[in-house]
This record gives structure tokens, sequence and C-alpha cells, in this order.
């Protein structure tokens, strides 16, 4: 959500910022622009729409100029308009930002009244104007002024024209990182715009300020003193960034998952059983837990919903899921005696940071399922199960969800070890089919062209079912995510079991069913069900397990999984519905990697 990005060296800034951008892509925009310094004056070109539009504006006139800041901005204050992208400022001082200023109109009124003139809606322009108000010379100090003044969250870009050789950065509760290369320095929000150009980078701590020149970084704590940052390697290159072949981040990260899997649970064995040390988690903790909390949204919500099905199952330990922005205004009962498990593929989504903070505030133990290294969830979570999936672009997220039912095994096995729920024998059997995982999600892939067949029967459908019971209903919630992210059908999943209380009364030979049925002690309930609907002329295709059989008629299409035993399902299952997913998106010609008003990473309530 929104992307940001700095420049200072000895390239071409504009052409380097737009690349940058672009690969900033995957977290949603709707507008960009950027700011360059040009022979002393600061010249700004941005559009609404596209990078696309922004690269045919520089084509016209590009700013010529080695320092500069750009923008992908997600519209929240103020309709996606040219007026309203960033950046926004004067000919003093214009900035790029991340965020949303809670008090603006309350500094907009004041500035108001100095005589300041407004011409975009937008919260950012208050804080521009601010920078302009507060400009005594001393930019570290002006900005210091200002983020004292103002409520919410941003990471800032900043340039002043009367410092024409560099750019200035500070955060708080928005990501930011400042990279160091040969002769040139970069920011940005997030790793994947920072590859091509070195892979150091530094990870700014809130309101610490960084002032970027071509050749040296400063930075600052809080209170203005100048600090040594310790440097971070990216481990993963531009390649793994990049589509390598495939016509879709999607397609291609759907392919990662059996490596990302593995990456996932294989440190994490010892002698055949799960060990979560290296993340705080010690079978003395994790023997006396009350209730869980899982506390998620989005796909990441989804991963919660496997993980109570197999924590109650397994380690008999109570367990609710909540999504984070229902979890934070509920007023849960916490105690110091429960564990909340926060699961985040970005690690800054608003509301489950938010949920993590009343967690603790609560005196209960928090742990957090994070990909990204180093983002907010992780460093303020008590503990930190990292997921192993390489960067994610595609903004429908996969190999993330599959990572995080990956750890979600491991936690299971280890609480259920520890309170004496399994046997060390159970235990090791359950990591020992968990290690087979990623072979059989290379296998599951083998359903391919299947998938490409249901999807191209699913095209004119306007809405769909996704049924289950058990595991399968947990899993299917992520099926019927992934169809309307991308394809914008309309889908739901519910418990085939609750179908006969009101949403049968919707089915007709127009709106097809998908029904997961590889869970063998259901299998017979949820055949039943899939007969009431196919009775009422709906499609229906059935992802059964290899040997599972069903009667002739009952299903229209059959998708086989691999043989696994019932808990393993979903992360294969998972596979083929998000090839469905996928290859309806194409058919239809939709944007299958940024689909339209989504966001990858919500940094906004
Ligand atoms: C957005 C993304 C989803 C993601 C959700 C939670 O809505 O589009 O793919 O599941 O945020 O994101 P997180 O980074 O916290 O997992």
């Amino acid at each position: 959500m929104c992307g940001i990005v700095g420049y200072v060296g000895k390239r071409n800034s504009a052409d380097v910022l737009v690349d940058a951008l672009s690969k900033l892509e995957y977290r949603g925009y709707d507008s960009a622009g950027i700011a360059v310094m040009e022979q002393g004056d600061i010249v700004v070109e941005k559009c609404q729409g596209k990078l696309d539009n922004l690269r045919e504006r520089l084509a016209v006139h590009k700013p010529q100029g080695m320092v500069g800041i750009g923008h992908t901005r997600w519209a929240t204050h103020g309709e996606p308009s040219d007026i309203n992208s960033h950046p926004h400022g004067n000919k003093r001082v214009t900035i790029v930002h991340n965020g949303i200023i809670e008090n603006y109109l309350e500094i907009k009124e004041f500035l108001l009244g100095q005589g300041y003139h407004f011409v975009s809606e937008t919260d950012t322009e208050t804080v521009a104007k601010l920078l302009d108000y507060y400009y005594d010379g001393n930019p570290i100090k002006t900005i210091h002024k200002v983020v004292n003044e103002i409520r919410g969250s941003y990471a800032l870009g900043i340039m002043f024209r009367e410092f024409p050789d560099r750019i200035f950065a500070i955060r708080k509760d928005s990501p930011l990182i400042v990279a160091s290369g040969e002769g040139e320095n970069l920011l940005a929000s997030d790793v994947p715009a920072i590859l091509k150009y070195t892979k150091n980078y530094y990870l700014m701590e809130e309101n610490e300020l960084a002032e970027i020149t071509a050749d040296q970084i400063n930075f600052y704590d809080p209170h203005m003193n100048p600090i040594e940052k310790e440097v971070q390697v990216a481990n993963f290159d531009m390649e793994a960034a990049e589509k390598g072949g495939f016509a879709h981040f999607m397609l291609k990260e759907i392919y990662e998952q059996s490596k990302a899997v593995s990456t996932t649970i294989l440190p994490r064995i010892k002698d055949g059983m799960p060990d979560l040390s290296e993340c705080g988690l010690t079978a003395e903790l994790l023997k006396g837990f009350r209730k869980i909390f899982i506390v998620a949204c989005g796909t990441a919500m989804h991963a919660g919903m496997v993980g109570k099905y197999l924590i109650e199952r397994l380690a008999r330990i109570d367990v609710t899921v909540d999504i984070a922005s229902e979890f934070r205004y509920r007023d849960p009962i916490l105690s110091e005696d429960d564990l909340v498990i926060l699961i985040s593929q970005s690690g800054e989504t608003a509301d489950t940071k938010a949920a993590l903070h009343l967690a603790k505030d609560h005196g209960a133990k928090t742990l957090a399922f994070v990909n990204v290294k180093g983002s907010s969830i992780a460093r303020d979570a008590d503990m930190v199960i990292y997921t192993h999936a390489g960067p994610e672009i595609s903004v429908a997220s996969t190999k993330a969800y599959a990572v995080q039912l990956a750890a979600m095994y491991l936690l299971t096995f280890e609480l259920a070890y520890a309170n004496g729920k399994i046997s060390k024998e159970e235990c090791r059997s359950y990591m020992e089919q968990l290690t087979a995982i990623p072979d059989l999600i290379t296998k599951t892939l083998e359903v391919k062209e299947e998938c490409q067949f249901v999807a191209s029967k699913l095209l004119n459908a306007e809405s769909l079912l996704y049924i289950g019971r058990g595991l399968d209903y947990a899993l299917s919630m992520e099926g019927s995510l992934k169809l309307k992210e991308i394809s914008y059908i309309h889908s739901e999943s519910y418990a085939a079991g609750e179908l006969k209380h009101g949403t049968i009364s919707l089915v007709t030979d127009q709106m097809p069913v998908i029904a997961v049925a590889t869970q063998t002690d259901l299998f017979e309930k949820t055949v039943s069900n899939i007969k009431e609907v196919k009775s009422r002329g709906a499609k229906v295709i059935v992802v059964l397990k290899d040997g599972m059989k069903i009667e002739e008629g009952v299903a229209d299409h059959v998708i086989k999984i691999p043989q696994v035993e019932n808990i393993f399902t979903p992360i294969l299952t998972v596979v083929p519905l998000q090839l469905i997913a996928y290859y309806t998106s194409v058919l239809k010609g939709c944007d299958v990697d940024k689909p339209r008003n989504l966001a990858k990473s919500v940094t906004v309530e």
C-alpha cells in the first residue's frame, strides 16, 4: 500500500526511481509520481494510473538530475487523481509519504490561518506545508519539529531545495529501508526496489532519521543524536523478485511453494522432532497456555483457521481465530496465561500490528509468524517464527500461505507433544509425513491442466460456492478468497453442513460449486451435501484424495491430490484451488498480479 523510493547517486534519478517503483507495484497503487532535483530546482512529474502513464509523461519531459524521490499512491484521503498524487509540497520542500496523518485537519486549519493554500485533498500535503512553515535552514531540526506535531503513521522521503545533493527520510509505523551502494544510496519501502543497485540496507527504527547523499548516510536517533546502524544484507537476489520465465508472479510463486515449505521446516527438525527453540519456544513455555488466540487478516487469517483445527485436534488447547480489525475493538478476554499468535506475511499490516500491541498490553505472550525479516510485527512480538517464502510479489498470496501452514504444523506438533497429547513416536511420525510434503506439493502441480479446464468452465459464472467440512472448510475459505481477489467472480466458502440453513436457496444451474472432500472421516457426510447441490442443478467440481471414490454422476469434474493423512490435506488442496483461481483470472483477461483496489501490504486501518 503506497511505495516510496529515493535515489542519490551517479545515474539519472528519474530512471532509477521509476525502475525502483516498478519493483513495488505489488504493493497496490492507483497513481505515481517523482520529484527530481534539476539544476537546483525541484521538478515534479506525477499522474493518476499505472506507472506506464508516468513513463509516457516522462517520455515527453524527463527531469534531469541525480537526486530524487518517487511514490506510488493507494488513495486514502481524496480520490485517485493527478493532483492528489505524490510528491506534494512547493519549490522549497517536497515530500512523498506512506501512511495516514490522523490530525491532518487540525494542522490544515492552522496552516490556512497562516496563509497557506492547499491544492489536494490529501493528508500528506499538510505535512509538506508544515515542513515549509517550520523550515529555518536546518532540515534535521525542521523534520523533528514536524514529526513531533503529527499523529499517525508515516514513512517520509523529503527533499529541500537548499540541500540539492541529499534526501531525508524518517518513519513511524510504516516500513522504510535505506540502502547503500557504490557511490549511490537509496531509500525504499521494501527490499525488491533496491536489489538492482545493492544488497546492503539498513532497517529504520521508529523516528530515526536518515540524511542521504551519494557517498554518505547519516543516521540520527529520535533526539537528533548521530547513531551507527548495523547493515543488513538481502538474502535473495534480483532473480527471486523477477518472473523468471513465468507469465505471472502468481504462477511462479505457486511453483515455488515446495521449496519454500522445505526451507521453512527443514532447519527446524532435530532428531526427527520439531525444534522451535531458535524462535524462543521451549517445551516448558508451550505447556502452560490456557487458551490460544490466532489473529490475522486475509489469507493469513485463513492459515489461522487451519491452525485452529490442527491445534484443537492434536494439542487439545482451545483456539479462537479472529480477524485483526475485529479483535482490536471487541475487548477480548485476555490473560497472562494466553498465547496470541499473529500471522502476517508482510509484518506491517496495521490491524494485525494493533492487535499485537493490545495483546501485549494485556500481558498475553505473543508469537508472530512473519515472512518479512525485520518488519514491525516481527520486531514487536515476544517470539517470532520466520516463514521462509522469500519475496512474494503477486498481491494474491500463495506461497506465503503454504509456509504459514508449514509453520503451523511445526507448532501444532510441538504443542501437542509438550502437553503430553501425542507420544514421541507419534510426533516423529507426523514430522516424517511433514518432511514429505514438499515433494507432494510438486506432485500436486500435475493437476495444472485439469485446473485450466475447470477454469474455462467458470468464466461466465457470476457467483460460486466452495463447500467442505472441518479442515476442508477452513481450506476452502482460502480457495474462495483467491478466486474473488483475482477473477472478480463473487464466491463464498460455506460449511457444507450449514448450506441447508439458508444458502442452498441460491443454488441453481447458474452457480457452480467447488466441493472439497478430502477428510475421510467426514467424506460420506460431505458427499450427501454435494448431492444436495447437484440435485438443484449445480455443476460440481470435487477435490478428493487419491484412492477416494465418488459415485458416478455426483461430480461433473474430479480433481485428485496425493494420498496423505487427513491433517495434511490443506497444504496440498490449496494448490488446485490456487491454480483454478489463477487460470480463471488469466482467461478473463484480468490483471492477475495486481488486482484492482487491492494492496499487498495494508498499512492503514
Ligand atoms: C492484504 C493482502 C492479502 C493478505 C492480507 C494480510 O489484504 O492483499 O494477500 O493476506 O493483506 O497481509 P499480511 O501481510 O498481514 O499477511
